[in-house]
C-alpha cells in the first residue's frame, strides 16, 4: 500500500492549510497542484495570450517551463527560472488558472509533473482531480468541502490579513464562478472520487479537520 494522500475540493475549502499541516505531521512532502496551474496561467498572461483561445494556449504550452523546488520544506514554484510563488497568489491569477485548466494540453503537462513528484516520496497532494485522475491509487482520498458562503468569508479574512480589503459579495461571486467552471469542465472535473471520504469543514476548526484527516489516514 502506498502512503499518498489525495485531497480534492473547491476553492477556499482549506485544502492547502490542512494539507501542509498533515504533511508536516506525517513527514510527507506537500504538493500544491493549484500553484502549478497558476504558474501556467501567469505565463500565458505575461505573454498576452487570450485565455479563451485554446489554439494559442496549446501552441504556447511547451514554452512554459514550470518546476517545483523545496526550500526549507516549503514548495516554491519556478516559472522559466523565476520564483513566482508569491506572484501566483493574486486573485486574477487564480481565476485565470481556472480558465486555462480546462484545456487538455495544459492538464496533460501538469498531470505528468505531478505524478513525477509523487513517484519520489510519499506526498500529500491537493487539487481538483488528484483522487480521480492524478493519483487514482492513493491509499487515502479526502474530499474537503465547505459552503460557498463560508469559503468566501474565509477568503475575505485572509485577504484582509494581507491588507487587501474586498467586498464579500464580489468574492462570493468569484467562488461561485470558479466552482461552476471547475465542476462542469469535460476533462478531470472537480468531483469526489468514489473511494474518497468527504469532510465538510464549514463548522469545524482547523485542528478538528487535521485530526479528522489523520484519523482517516490511520484507519485506511
Ligand atoms: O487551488 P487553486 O485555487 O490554487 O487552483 C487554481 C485553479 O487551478 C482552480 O480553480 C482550477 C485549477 N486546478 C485544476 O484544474 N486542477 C488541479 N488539480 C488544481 C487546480
Amino acid at each position: 500500500m502506498n502512503h499518498n494522500i489525495a485531497i480534492d475540493g473547491p476553492a477556499g475549502a482549506g485544502k492547502s492549510t490542512i494539507a501542509k499541516a498533515v504533511a508536516a505531521k506525517l513527514g510527507h512532502i506537500y504538493v500544491d497542484t493549484g500553484a502549478m496551474y497558476r504558474a501556467m496561467a501567469l505565463f500565458f498572461l505575461r505573454q498576452g495570450i487570450d485565455l479563451n483561445d485554446e489554439k494559442q494556449i496549446t501552441a504556447a504550452c511547451d514554452g512554459a517551463d514550470v518546476s517545483i523546488e523545496y526550500i526549507d520544506g516549503s514548495q516554491r514554484v519556478i516559472l522559466c527560472g523565476e520564483d513566482v510563488s508569491e506572484a501566483i497568489r493574486e486573485e486574477r491569477v487564480g481565476n485565470s488558472a481556472s480558465i486555462v485548466s480546462v484545456y487538455p494540453s495544459v492538464r496533460t503537462k501538469m498531470t505528468a509533473l505531478q505524478r513525477k513528484l509523487a513517484s519520489l516520496r510519499p506526498v500529500v497532494m491537493d487539487g481538483r482531480d488528484i483522487g480521480t485522475v492524478v493519483l487514482p491509487d492513493a491509499s487515502c482520498k479526502i474530499f474537503l468541502d465547505a459552503s460557498p458562503e463560508v469559503r468566501a468569508a474565509r477568503r475575505v479574512k485572509q485577504l484582509l490579513e494581507k491588507g487587501v480589503e474586498t467586498a464579500f459579495d464580489e468574492v462570493l461571486a468569484d467562488i461561485r464562478d470558479r466552482d461552476e467552471r471547475d465542476r462542469n469542465r469535460p476533462i478531470a472535473p472537480l468531483i469526489a472520487a468514489k473511494d474518497a471520504v468527504t469532510v465538510d469543514t464549514s463548522n469545524m476548526t482547523l485542528e478538528q479537520v487535521i485530526n479528522r484527516l489523520l484519523e482517516i489516514y490511520n484507519a485506511r
